[in-house]
């Protein structure tokens, strides 16, 4: 039987657990066009739920075009329009005559839209153009979109990414577009909090209050321990409670951590699962990741890599630049405590997280949490 517990894209609904209420929230939004900005921390199932969102609106047969793009690769204003017109490209039906009208509203923009001759997907070129004429681009290619006779929902992941172009503007100028649009909802996606709520929160910014939020949580323990309890069985293995409680907390229900577990888990199986063989596959992951835990102490300085070791073993720190925690792992004084995990949280190592009106930080990597828990 083949493992239920994938930890890649997203494949079906059966293979996905729960976000029942955050499903009904985006539907609800997308049918009455109100933007959702989407935030949660990294591997919490963001993408995950954007693809949930988009089968759902397939098996329901919802009046809706869902388009997903990626931005997370592009870095200028001429990376997004080549992203979303090769995104566009590959949407629309290649026979239909949506595909002329959509040829003429690039025309102008001189492009060369191939179609690769194995894969039929269309690959689109851009000749040069100067910024005023990207801008010009990326309004017919929005305006075009909306002009469909089916709503459309854009759903833009890793938006954030926006923010390290060159080009300033951005944000007013999406905002501009989007506000002529009729017939378009969109769904902007971030793990990078700080930003999306300086985009979407910040009174100076153009977006200022023009989405919903939703906060991607972690998936609730009862929920998570039958969705796991469920698949086990499903393949004729037995669980107990304790070996179900331990996969959940030694992951700390972190979506993609808890998923590698069960997965791993899954493969070493025959009958029981049990505490015993769940505690196995963890060491095994452990293993397997060890090499690329070890290349971060190269990476990092000898500060960052004992701060980033001394947050591995608290679990959640708020106070980092306290007395009390740097006394007791040895850090040093309060400046290159600060410093050094100014360097982590820019790594990606570390996350912030605002709880109860606190900062507060932890690993972004649980399996690098308990490697470096369990090693030093
Ligand atoms: N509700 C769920 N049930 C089962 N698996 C899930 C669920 N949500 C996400 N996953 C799986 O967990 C992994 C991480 O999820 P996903 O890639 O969606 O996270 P993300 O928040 O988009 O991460 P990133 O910030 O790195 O882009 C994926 O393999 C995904 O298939
Ligand atoms: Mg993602």
């Amino acid at each position: 039987m083949e493992n239920p517990f994938i930890f890649r894209a997203y494949e079906s609904k059966h293979l996905f657990c729960d976000r029942e209420k955050e499903l009904q929230r985006l539907i609800t939004n997308t049918l009455s066009r109100a933007d959702t900005t989407l935030i949660a921390q990294r591997r919490m199932g963001k993408t995950g739920l954007i693809h949930r969102l988009f089968d759902e609106i397939a098996t329901k047969q919802l009046p809706i075009l869902p388009i997903y793009v990626d931005i997370f690769a592009t870095r200028s204003l001429e990376d997004l329009v080549k992203t979303i017109s090769t995104t566009i490209a590959r949407v629309i039906p290649q026979k239909s005559s949506v595909v002329k009208q959509f040829t003429k509203v690039i025309k102008s923009l001189r492009p060369i839209i191939t179609y690769d001759p194995i894969s039929a997907s269309p690959q689109l070129q851009l000749t040069f153009q100067s910024e005023a004429e990207q801008q010009q681009t990326l309004a017919e290619l929005l305006k075009f979109l909306d002009s469909q006779n089916i709503p459309v929902l854009l759903a833009i992941d890793e938006f954030q990414q926006i923010r390290n172009y060159p080009e300033t503007n951005i944000e007013a100028l999406l905002r501009t577009i989007i506000q002529t649009l009729n017939n378009t909802t969109f769904l902007f996606c971030g793990s990078k909090r700080h930003m999306m709520l300086d985009i979407f929160s910040n009174e100076r910014n153009p977006f200022y209050r023009s989405t919903e939020f939703i906060h991607l949580q972690k998936i609730e323990h009862d929920v998570y321990a039958d969705f796991i309890e469920r698949h086990f069985r499903n393949a004729g293995l037995t669980t107990d409670s304790e070996a179900i409680d331990f996969i959940l907390n030694w992951t700390e229900r972190h979506t993609y951590f808890t998923q590698r577990l069960c997965h791993t888990t899954f493969n070493l199986a025959t009958n029981k699962v049990n505490i015993d063989l769940v505690k196995l596959s963890a060491h095994q992951i452990l293993q397997t990741d060890a090499m690329v835990f070890a290349q971060y102490q190269q990476m990092l300085t000898h500060g960052q890599w004992n701060l980033l070791i001394a947050i591995a073993k608290e679990g959640t720190v708020s106070q980092v630049t306290s007395q009390q925690f740097s006394r007791k792992h040895r850090l040093g004084n309060p400046s290159s405590i600060s410093r050094s995990l100014a360097a982590l949280v820019n790594k990606n190592l570390i996350d912030e997280n605002p709880i109860e009106g606190k900062n507060t930080y932890t690993l972004n990597d649980v399996f690098l949490a308990r490697w470096l828990g369990s090693n030093y």
